[in-house]
């Protein structure tokens, strides 16, 4: 299938949320001659300071949903390219109500193919590895691109959900479309809920980081930086129809990524406390980026997990600002599920 030219004007779905504004941030950085509007519906988890900084001239906001049909399509009418990565991101979120999972992320991205359909615009799609379920503790097997979907949470059921219109509106319309599907990322902006940032804002806090089950849980961990390189070079050079996956060989347990942060913070390995475990909760996510790299010469930069993490955690000690406004009532929602 064709390859298309280097997008102009792109239109960035989710873009004040933690992965969108630091592709925009990224964009603005590297590819100076890309102009960008940015498509947020500044739920709880979109915060427009996330983008203060970038210039004016780059960067437009529109305050919106992604199941806005009319809003939507005068917006990719008008841009070359759409990254979409408007989404309900919280596994935890979506075990306690899974609605808004199934509009945004299932509704929301119908309604983006159909734009993009409409005005045969070139749409890149963020996923993630939950799609294709977990893999054993002891499995020397990691996901690849032919991995059969078993998505276990209502999160990764939505998310997975979404994949399968992306292909089907490719096959079936011919939209130029490709998807990525990442392992976790870290990295400033991110939520004060997920893992990283919730542990070492606790820390700073006082209070004591929560560790679920037993801790053994594997995830594989990427540099955020890492993930929005890779997804420029799929926007601009992927083939079409194409799916990709995007980790940085980052394999850690929970329980070593919470004593690492301990330690970086000068905090004693025993400093946490034991809580009652995520339903369903999926053992290990495991990416083998090769496709990425054999097709498009993509390679992680930030390749030093302990680095990468001593300066996250820098991030959010000097940006106390950012993350304490909504730091107590995040912590509440945690405090009603007893974790
Ligand atoms: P996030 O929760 O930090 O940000 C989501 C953004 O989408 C927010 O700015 C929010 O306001 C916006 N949004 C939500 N619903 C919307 C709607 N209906 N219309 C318009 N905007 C809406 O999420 P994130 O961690 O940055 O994840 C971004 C994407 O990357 C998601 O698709 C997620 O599934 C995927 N992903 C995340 C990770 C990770 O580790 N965080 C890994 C792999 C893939
Ligand atoms: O794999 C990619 C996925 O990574 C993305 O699709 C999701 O959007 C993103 O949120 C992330 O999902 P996880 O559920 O893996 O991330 P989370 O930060 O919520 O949790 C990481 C691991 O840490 C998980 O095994 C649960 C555990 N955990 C989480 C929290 C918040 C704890 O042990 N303690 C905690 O306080």
């Amino acid at each position: 299938m064709a390859q298309m030219q280097t997008p102009k004007y792109v239109l960035v779905t989710g873009g004040c949320g933690f992965i969108g504004s630091n592709f925009v941030r990224w964009l603005a950085r590297e590819q100076p001659t890309v102009r960008v509007t940015v498509l947020d519906k500044l739920t709880y988890a979109g915060n427009p300071e996330n983008l203060a900084g970038v210039p004016g001239d780059r960067v437009h906001l529109v305050v919106g949903d992604i199941c806005d049909e009319a809003l939507v399509d005068d917006l990719v009418a008008h841009a070359d390219a759409v990254v979409n990565f408007a989404a309900e991101s919280h596994n935890d979120n979506a075990i306690a109500d899974p609605e808004p999972f199934m509009r945004t992320n299932v509704q929301g991205t119908f309604c983006l193919l159909e734009a993009c359909r409409r005005h045969g615009v070139r749409l890149h799609h963020i996923s993630t590895d939950e799609v294709y379920g977990d893999l054993a503790l002891d499995d020397p097997a990691r996901f690849t691109e032919g991995a059969p979907y078993r998505p276990s949470s209502p999160y990764a059921a939505s998310k997975a959900a979404s994949d399968m219109l992306v292909r089907a509106w490719v096959r079936t319309y011919g939209v130029a479309a490709t998807i990525s599907n990442c392992s976790n990322n870290y990295g400033p902006y991110q939520h004060v809920e997920k893992f990283i940032p919730r542990a070492v804002t606790n820390v700073l806090c006082g209070r004591r980081p929560k560790l679920y089950g037993n801790g053994l849980n594997v995830r594989d961990w990427i540099h955020v930086e890492d993930h929005c390189a890779a997804v420029w070079e799929i926007l601009s050079r992927g083939r079409i129809g194409e799916t990709y996956l995007v980790g940085a060989d980052g394999e850690r347990s929970n329980l070593q990524v919470l004593q690492e942060i301990l330690r970086l913070m000068g905090k004693d390995p025993g400093d946490f406390d034991w809580v009652r475990d995520r339903p369903g909760h999926d053992r290990r996510y495991a990416i083998d980026a090769g496709k990425l790299a054999r097709e498009l010469g993509w390679r992680p930069q930030h390749s030093d997990f302990s680095a990468g993490l001593a300066k996250t955690i820098a991030w959010y000690r000097d940006h106390e600002s950012w993350w304490r406004p909504v730091k107590e009532e995040t912590e509440a929602r945690y405090a009603e599920a007893g974790r």
